[in-house]
């Protein structure tokens, strides 16, 4: 395995609005305050991390596609729910991925508890609100990436 350097770490719709919505379930941080401390975060293990957030399926899978990283961190959203293009853009990579969820999905309303993508990325940390993220490059980091 060799060592993961750079990070793509991607976030779906309405995560843009972090900070306003559903505090009680996502909490209060914005999404360029979670940014941050992944960055911190990400400087303190060596990695530098790239961020990518849109609230269109298509820009998603654009990105993915052009992903020159050696690893990913996703938050796909609503999208995680239903999207096979998201799933089938994922299992594509030639790289890790990592699905990452502030809130408990298995928790909540009974859609939420179906991940299309869970079974094609490395794994999935939910429930931890924005630590999750961190734990995901945490992961990343121990386990290391594709060999060159
Ligand atoms: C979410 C969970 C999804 O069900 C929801 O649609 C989101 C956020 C999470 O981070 O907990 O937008 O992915």
């Amino acid at each position: 395995m060799s060592s993961i350097q750079r990070v793509l770490v991607v976030n779906g719709p309405n995560l843009d609005i972090l900070g306003r919505r559903d505090t009680g379930i996502y909490g209060s941080l914005t999404l360029p305050e979670i940014e941050d401390k992944i960055r911190t975060k990400a400087a303190e293990l060596g990695i530098e991390v790239e961020f990518f957030q849109s609230n269109s399926e298509g820009e998603i899978i654009d990105r993915l596609h052009q992903c020159d990283c050696d690893a990913v961190v996703i938050n796909p959203a609503a999208f995680t729910h239903y999207s096979y293009a998201i799933r089938d853009a994922l299992e594509a990579l030639d790289v890790p991925a990592v699905e990452v969820h502030l809130s408990n999905i298995f928790a909540r309303e009974e859609f939420r508890s179906r991940s299309v993508t869970a079974a094609v990325v490395m794994g999935q940390i939910c429930g931890f609100g924005w630590v999750g993220y961190l734990l995901a490059l945490e992961a990343l980091k121990l386990i290391g990436g594709k060999d060159q």
